[in-house]
């Protein structure tokens, strides 16, 4: 159902690589609840990727950038703003990549270049992004920036490796920017902080499976699906939420809150009790 929460608004959508993406679910609900957009992602995502039916779908361009380029954030931000007659509205960050937790690299065995390209990639883009908007006095007034996170920024989870140092500081530069752009501009910047989710991004962690089952057993809602991030975050874009900045949003269902559930407490029961019998 669409409420009509971005009529007349517009916006960037970084990271929609295939129907899986979170960011492909947030910009299909952008435009049913009214807003136009421009899509971008990397040249390699674009080819290997299926954003060419999203953008035809979704009636937009799609402007090739590597957010960790300072020219390509250049003249993506210039493109779009020819391309939106100006100014405007929203802006996601929806990009993660880690090397080493994809070539299977534990967090006691990094490799030095390959977190450099993690913290670039994942972390330093959204600054970059920032910044190269904030100089070009990009968003409107009341205009709204999102980047998506994990908790794996405040807990440790097995697998998650050195993403967790990439979204501790993802969300540290929403904050600090947030400080900036909030008084020089009234553009609010959050980070929306989601279950796991099965995605392309999702599944270079090792033990996902394990980890959607147990996430979802914790949560008294359940997981929230990419859907439901989708649902989240669009009203992070409307006029609805025009004071809320420098946040660190949870949106999993209530895992972030649970200690243990009635659920898994049971499974570690019988877990141990088969162990006992054997
Ligand atoms: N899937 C999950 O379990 C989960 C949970 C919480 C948060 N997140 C976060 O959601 C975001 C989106 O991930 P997803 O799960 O939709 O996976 P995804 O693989 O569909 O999206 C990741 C995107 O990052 C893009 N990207 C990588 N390097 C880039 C670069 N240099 N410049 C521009 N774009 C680049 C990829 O092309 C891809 O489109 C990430 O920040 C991820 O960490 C995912």
């Amino acid at each position: 159902m669409a409420y009509n929460l971005l009529k007349g608004k517009k916006g960037i959508i970084f990271g929609a690589l295939n129907e899986q993406s979170i960011a492909w679910k947030i910009a299909e609900r952008a435009v049913e609840e009214g807003a136009e957009i421009v899509l971008t992602n990397t040249e390699v995502s674009i080819r290997l990727g299926t954003i060419g039916e999203l953008a035809a779908k979704c009636n937009a361009p799609v402007i090739a950038a590597d957010a960790t380029n300072i020219e390509d954030l250049e003249t993506l931000v210039d493109k779009s703003m020819e391309y939106f007659g100006g100014q405007f509205d929203f802006v996601l960050h929806s990009i993660g990549m880690s090397p080493n937790v994809r070539k299977g690299r534990g967090y006691q065995e990094l490799n030095y270049d390959f977190l450099d390209k993690t913290l670039d990639i994942s972390a330093i883009s959204f600054h970059k992004l920032l910044q190269v908007l904030y100089s070009k006095n990009a968003v409107k007034e009341w205009g709204s920036i999102v980047a998506l996170t994990y908790m794996a920024a405040q807990r440790t989870f097995v697998g998650y490796g050195d993403m967790a140092d990439a979204k501790a500081l993802l969300e540290s530069v929403a904050r600090s920017f947030g400080a900036i752009y909030g008084r020089d501009h009234k553009v609010r910047i959050n980070t929306v902080s989601q279950s796991p989710t099965e995605t392309t991004a999702g599944k270079g962690v090792a033990g996902m499976g394990g980890m959607l089952d147990f996430a979802h057993s914790m949560s008294p809602l359940g997981n929230a699906l990419a859907e439901d991030c989708a649902d989240y975050v669009v009203t992070l874009f409307s006029d609805l939420t025009r004071k809320v900045t420098m946040q660190n949003l949870y949106h999993d269902g209530g895992f972030s809150s649970m200690g243990l559930s009635e659920e898994v407490y049971h499974w570690f029961l019988d877990g141990k009790a088969n162990a006992e019998n054997k």
